[in-house]
């Protein structure tokens, strides 16, 4: 593979998808015998960052997963399959959508149990903030995706301004009432 195919311009979504199946064991579920929250939380972390990678081909860290539906139970023994994607590419970060499946071993009955939507950051080997490819969509579904995206990303930026500006107005409150005599 030569340099411009391992880092090139832009990459197409469908290149960075991504997919792993987990069983879901009796170390992975709560007292009733479902799939811990936290665990899902995690096979969705790593299944999102292997699309970032696929997409930047450098380090990638999870900076946020600000989007979650936990729509139906999992039970142990059930097979548990993870699809990502990156949906779109900005600076140096990129949003990734990762969609959850269980199928019941003994009935082959597929359910949709989980959505989320991740943000991974590109760093280099010196822990610098990297360049990402642009994302080249090519059917519908993913030109909507990456229009969603942006929506997403303006939305999490206003909540981000208005919990830093909340803290700040605690924090003066909490200075003003420790100076009183
Ligand atoms: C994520 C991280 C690299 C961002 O660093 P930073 O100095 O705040 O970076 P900046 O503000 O310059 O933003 C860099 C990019 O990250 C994005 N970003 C930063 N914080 C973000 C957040 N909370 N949610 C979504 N995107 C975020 C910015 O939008 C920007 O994207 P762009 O370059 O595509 O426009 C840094 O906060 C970090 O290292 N966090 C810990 C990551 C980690 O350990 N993850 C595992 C968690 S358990």
């Amino acid at each position: 593979m030569t340099a411009i195919e391992t880092n090139p311009i832009a990459r197409t979504v469908a290149s960075t998808q991504s997919e792993m199946t987990e069983i879901i064991l009796p170390n992975d579920t709560n007292t009733l015998g479902n799939l811990l929250g936290g665990r899902l939380m995690h096979f969705i972390d790593v299944t999102g960052a292997m699309a970032a990678y696929r997409h930047s081909r450098t380090n990638v860290v999870t900076a946020a997963m600000d989007h979650i539906d936990f729509i139906r139970p999992v039970h142990l023994g059930d097979l548990v399959t993870l699809k990502s994607s990156v949906n779109r590419a900005f600076s140096t970060s990129m949003e990734v959508g990762v969609k959850v499946w269980a199928e019941n071993t003994r009935t082959g009955c597929v359910v949709h149990v989980a959505s989320a939507y991740l943000v991974f950051v590109a760093i280099d080997d010196q822990g610098r903030r990297r360049q990402v490819p642009e994302l080249i969509t090519e059917t519908p579904n993913e030109v909507r995706r990456h229009a969603d995206a942006l929506l997403r990303r303006e939305h999490r930026e206003a909540e981000s301004a208005r919990r830093k500006e909340a803290r700040h107005a605690a924090t003066a409150q909490e200075d003003a009432a420790a100076i009183q005599p």
